[in-house]
């Protein structure tokens, strides 16, 4: 087949050999274009021109794991830490709703502190108190842990599986087991939450396989969220010589994404905005619908450092709001009103 009866394969069926994802991976010039032109189209098509935003709340910076690509690994001792108590918590969650949002992520590394007992009780009480759909971004758990999240609330999970390459997931990961990762996000999706997973790109070793691979173990788990990013060094890991990801890659990842699963949430992410200054512009223009936005105090973003330079670390969460905004307005989108739930989740109900 050639690259237009794979773009309309694509478009009818959503569906995709990995052969035909490698080709799409490889595109140039026109034909670049054309991916990116139909999975906007597709966008357009399935979850409309509404751009959801996400109030993203990073309450701690300690991480019990030691990823070789992160900057909060438990290694990186000159890391800043900290963590956040639930009435701060609570009260970023208000603030962010006073903005606007109707999703805040609670995001953290790692961290035992907040037990299953300290979690229920700040899933509980921003329930109770502001009306917003919650997202959790808190890494591997326990099912039980799972389990009482979602009685107490919990709307969405994010979890990564980072690589699908099972060997290049055990170098970076040392003490974690790719099975268990798998495993937590199949409990997720049984526990009925909407599901968020994704990958990194660019890390060393990584290949264009396994890019495909990735891409479609997303379709294999169902995501009804798909976050993908460049991998961008940090100085204080054992990869800070590595290179960066491809922000031109990135860009194909969440175009076949979009094509292939059309009525998923799919973010431009922070990272890619990070690499590329018109980045999440670019994300929004072929195929991704949500941004997060860090609603967090200064202070406690310049600590969340899980890589260098990010965007946006030194405004103050109105003024993000409202840039955001702006870039969403620009592009001939608005912004989304309501809790943005999945439609590919809603879909299945
Ligand atoms: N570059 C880009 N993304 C990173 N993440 C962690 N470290 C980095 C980095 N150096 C991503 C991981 C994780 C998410 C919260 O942040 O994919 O799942
Ligand atoms: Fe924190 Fe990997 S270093 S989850």
């Amino acid at each position: 087949m050639n690259v237009k009866e794979i773009l309309d394969k694509a478009y009818n069926t959503h569906k995709l050999s990995k052969d035909e994802i490698k080709l799409l991976l490889t595109l140039e010039g026109e034909e670049r274009q054309l991916l990116f032109d139909l999975a906007d189209r597709t966008r357009q098509k399935y979850v409309g021109d509404d751009v959801f935003l996400r109030g993203l709340i990073e309450f701690s910076s300690y991480c019990k794991n030691d990823c070789f690509y992160c900057g909060l690994r438990r290694s990186n001792t000159e890391a800043q830490r900290y963590r956040m108590q639930e009435e701060e918590i609570v009260e970023v969650a208000r603030r962010a709703y006073e903005m606007g949002y109707r999703t805040v992520v609670l995001q953290s590394g790692e961290d035992p502190y907040y037990t299953r007992e300290r979690m229920c009780s700040i899933i509980r009480k921003i329930k109770e108190e502001v009306d917003v759909a919650i997202t959790l971004s808190i890494g591997e758990r326990p099912y039980e842990d799972y389990k009482a999240f979602r009685q107490v609330g919990a709307d969405r999970y994010l979890m990564r599986f980072e690589t699908s390459n099972k060997e290049l997931y055990q170098k970076l990961h040392p003490g974690m087991s790719f099975e268990n990762r798998i495993e937590c996000l199949k409990w997720i999706k049984s526990l009925g939450y909407e599901l968020g997973t994704g990958f990194l790109i660019g890390l060393p070793g990584q290949t264009v396989d396994d890019l495909a691979n990735d891409i479609l173990l997303v379709c294999e788990l169902d995501a009804d969220m798909v976050g993908i990013g460049p991998f961008i060094p940090h100085p204080q890991t054992p990869l800070k010589d590595a290179h960066e990801g491809s922000v031109d890659i990135t860009l194909k990842c969440i175009a076949i994404l979009r094509l292939l699963l059309p009525d998923s949430n799919i973010p431009a992410t922070t990272a890619l905005g990070t690499l590329d200054p018109l980045g999440r512009q670019k994300g929004l223009k072929c195929g991704a619908n949500i941004v997060m936005p860090n609603v967090n105090d200064l202070d406690y973003k310049l600590k969340y450092e899980l890589y260098p330079g990010k965007i946006c670390i030194n405004e103050d969460a109105t003024k993000c709001r409202g840039c955001i905004e702006s870039i969403i307005i620009s592009l001939g989108r608005r912004v989304g009103q309501g809790y943005g739930q999945s439609r590919h989740y809603r879909a299945k109900k």
